[in-house]
């Protein structure tokens, strides 16, 4: 089998070249990735080593890098992590968005149909159906739901997968879409909220929680979205798309207290800043699709998986002490500065 993964080194892709090295050591895996801020080389060194991976520089709305790449490869699987991901970033640039999200998207199923590819997946996301009220816990968001995505982010991931859509009934290109909730994990840039919030409080470092803190995420460990993903790309139906969730609602509050309390860093390094522009209250999914279709279930627990990951920050400073030290700050300082 022969798998392009775009995006492989940014957070979830990267956990899933890892996944995938390990569980599947006959296929060939190539990874497709511009290294945008987000993209970290150093993140896939140890992939490196495997005599069946490749990694190739390059950005998915380049036609022709994209349609050399396909025709030299003869791809089986396609899987589409490649994006710019960050909400708030968005809010300030949306136009990258769309050409990444929307594009290059675009690009890599033209190539697939050229190119006769079995298995386009696009992993999407669970903010392409907006967000729901803090005071309905029963409510979930199902597969065939509307989109009402409320951030450039979330629109430009909902058109991609309208695209998507329509590329299978247009063109019957084997396509299956992957809507998940909040990842959290090994090799997450720290302007998330789990890794920012652990590296300022190793730091010493005030915790900005936007708002009142009461908006509320689903979280799933990565590697879990990364065998539901296995999973769907090797069982899941053409045209379908599946919601994988942790099944794990927290506020934000609690999250970051439960960080404080791990590190035991105190929780006066709170602070409460002003809140993200049409922020989003609660997501929640309804994952009885893939639970009945397939079998999956997420496996690590919140607790288990929050030590886990706070111990790989706490072990791999190297990683994310280059990354704050760059590009970051600016960033930081323009997000948080005069917040
Ligand atoms: P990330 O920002 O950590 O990584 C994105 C990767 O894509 C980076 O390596 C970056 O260099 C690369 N990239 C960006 N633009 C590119 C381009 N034009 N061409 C090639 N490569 C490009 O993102 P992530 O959190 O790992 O998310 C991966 C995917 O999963 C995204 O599609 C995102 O929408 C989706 N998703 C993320 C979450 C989450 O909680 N992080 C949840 C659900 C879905
Ligand atoms: O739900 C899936 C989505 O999860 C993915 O599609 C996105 O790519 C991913 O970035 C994530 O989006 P969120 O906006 O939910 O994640 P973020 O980590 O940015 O924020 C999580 C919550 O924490 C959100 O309610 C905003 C809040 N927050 C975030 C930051 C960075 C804070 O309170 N303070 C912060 O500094």
């Amino acid at each position: 089998m022969r798998i392009l993964v775009t995006g492989g080194a940014g957070f979830i892709g990267s956990n899933f070249i890892y996944y995938m090295l390990k569980k599947y050591p006959n296929y060939r895996i190539v990874c497709l990735d511009k290294l945008t801020y987000a993209g970290n080389l150093s993140t896939l060194r140890k992939a490196m080593e495997f005599e069946n991976f490749k990694f190739i520089k390059g950005d998915i709305a380049d036609r022709d890098l994209v349609y050399d790449l396909f025709e030299k490869e003869k791809f089986d699987i396609v899987i589409n992590f490649a994006a710019e991901s960050h909400v708030d970033r968005s809010i300030e640039e949306p136009e990258i968005f769309l050409k990444t999200n929307v594009i290059g998207t675009q690009v890599l199923m033209d190539a697939s149909r050229k190119f006769g590819v079995k298995r386009f997946h696009q992993v999407s996301t669970d903010e392409v159906y907006g967000d729901l009220p803090l005071d309905r816990p029963d409510l979930k968001f199902k597969e065939d739901d509307k989109l009402r995505p409320s951030s450039p982010y979330s629109a430009s991931k909902a058109a991609a997968d309208l695209l998507v859509l329509a590329y299978y009934r247009t063109y019957k290109l084997p396509v299956t879409i992957s809507r998940c909730s909040n990842n959290y994990g090994p090799y997450q840039f720290p302007e998330k909220l789990i890794p920012l919030m652990i590296i300022n409080a190793m730091n010493d470092k005030e915790l900005p929680v936007y708002g009142t803190g009461h908006n509320i995420r689903d979280w799933i460990y990565v590697t879990d979205h990364c065998e539901a993903i296995d999973l769907i790309i090797h069982k899941g139906r053409e045209g379908e798309i599946y919601n994988i969730g942790g099944n794990c609602e927290k506020r934000n509050i609690e999250v970051v207290k439960t960080i404080l309390k791990e590190l035991r860093k105190p929780e006066s390094l709170i602070k409460f800043v002003k809140d993200r522009p049409g922020h989003d209250l609660r997501y929640a999914l309804d994952t009885s699709k893939i639970e009945k279709e397939l079998g999956w279930k997420p496996k690590v627990k919140f607790d288990e998986g929050i030590k886990k990951t706070i111990k790989w920050y706490q072990t791999n400073k190297e990683w994310w002490e280059k990354i704050i030290s760059g590009e970051y700050m600016e960033y930081y300082e323009r997000m948080y500065g005069k917040r």
